[in-house]
């Protein structure tokens, strides 16, 4: 058809286009974290991973030349600070190298100061629910910003509060595998709010080019009973907990909003045993659903719904995360494509959007899953460590390099798998 005449979707001046990662699931040989536990609660450890540890020079080379401009990863707290109040300069060193090898291909560093994982020293103490443990965090945090290239300019401070704390301390699935203890929750929950409100200071007092956030896993919710009133408190509720409990209690504390994308849940009826296993709603009619290969819904609009819900807190935001498990790249493809064009209806409907970084750069380690899930740009054989660039790494490449997701590539979208 005459594609050549419709207008290309273009991105912002100066977007930031990249990829993001985290530590533990990427680097390999870490043992000295509270998830180099885990074979003993029967999950699989993360061993070597894609030991980007090691690799992470050719690894940001091939981010380089698939033309993103910025990259989100995270610093390992456990090798930075091995024994309490002990500091590992050589590995110090290593994030410093990770750091510059960014800046050397034109990558805006994100830095994720703690995703998930933490010392095995802070782990015996109790870890997040450590009174003291925004303490401890702000001592690390310090160390860092003393010592890191001062040409970092955004700050994570903590990766998903609320996923933590829902998956450690609600649902057993994570360390330290609590079931159902709201006692702690809580605890955690605000020990993590006063852990980066803390940071937050020490950070701008230390940093005069700096800005700071959190990365937030927001979800979209729909309840279709709209003339039943417990379906919509109950969609109510969980959008406050899921979306907005961390920012309400720490709204001067963002410089920029960081939002994760990966699910909607369709809500389909409340009933009171939902109260006791409120996780359970959404399971319902899945099969007529496209999912990825974790059994998430591909849902692009719930993206924009988010995106538009989240512009009257007034601030810039990036998406630090969005992507999809799945060994069929061409649904990679389309995922792309379709919650980018969402992302741009939410710039266009005035949202203040400045970045994406697509989860992940390379096949990782997906916590209690293992390796199975395959969210990378780049595939990994774990055998032989060998990166494959896929189809839809390149086709991102095109739109980072357009600044715009060109009018042909919407025809993917009209294609089944
Ligand atoms: C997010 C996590 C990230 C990754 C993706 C799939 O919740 O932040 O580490 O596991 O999910």
């Amino acid at each position: 058809m005459h594609s050549h005449q419709h207008n290309p979707l273009t991105f912002p001046k100066n977007f930031l286009w990249g990829a993001a990662t985290s530590a533990h699931q990427v680097e390999g040989y870490n043992t000295n974290n509270d998830w180099s536990l885990v074979a003993d609660s029967g999950l699989s450890d993360a061993g070597k991973a894609g030991d980007h540890y090691h690799l992470f020079e050719k690894d940001f080379d091939a981010a380089h030349e698939l033309n993103h401009n910025a990259h989100r990863f995270s610093v390992e707290w456990s090798r930075i600070e091995p024994e309490e109040n002990t500091w590992d300069e050589k590995e110090l060193e290593h994030y410093c190298s990770v750091i510059r090898a960014l800046l050397n291909r034109g990558l805006e560093p994100f830095v994720t100061l703690h995703h998930f994982t933490l010392p095995l020293w802070l782990y015996h103490k109790g870890g997040w629910a450590n009174k003291k443990a925004p303490e401890y965090f702000n001592r690390y945090v310090s160390y860092l910003m003393k010592h890191l290239p001062h040409e970092v300019r955004f700050w994570i401070t903590i990766n998903e509060p609320l996923v933590y704390i829902s998956q450690g301390y609600i649902r057993k699935k994570w360390p330290p595998f609590k079931k159902n203890d709201i006692v702690h929750a809580l605890l955690v929950f605000s020990h993590m709010e006063s852990a980066h409100k803390r940071a937050y200071h020490t950070i701008h007092a230390m940093r005069s080019n700096a800005h700071v956030g959190i990365a937030h896993s927001a979800s979209s919710f729909h309840a279709y009973r709209k003339h039943k009133l417990g379906d919509q408190l109950f969609e109510m509720m969980l959008d406050f907990l899921v979306n907005h409990s961390f920012f309400r209690f720490s709204k001067k504390f963002h410089d920029f909003l960081g939002i994760n994308y990966y699910i909607h849940y369709r809500i389909y009826e409340v009933h009171p045993h939902l109260i006791k296993n409120p996780l359970q709603f959404q399971d319902i009619a899945k099969q007529y659903r496209e999912v990825s290969d974790v059994g998430w819904e591909v849902y692009p609009q719930g993206i924009f719904n988010i995106l538009v819900d989240f512009k009257d807190m007034g601030l810039p935001i990036y998406i630090t995360e969005n992507g999809i498990a799945t060994k069929n790249d061409h649904k990679r493809t389309r995922f792309i494509i379709s919650h980018l064009k969402e992302i741009y209806h939410a710039i266009h409907a005035g949202v203040d959007i400045r970045g994406y970084f697509h989860w992940s750069l390379l096949d990782n380690y997906e916590w209690d899953k293992g390796f199975a899930p395959r969210f990378g740009l780049l595939g990994v054989n774990y055998e032989t460590l060998e990166r494959t660039v896929q189809d839809s790494a390149r086709v991102y490449a095109r739109i980072c390099k357009e600044n715009a997701i060109s009018h042909d590539l919407l025809h993917y979208l009209g294609h089944e798998t």
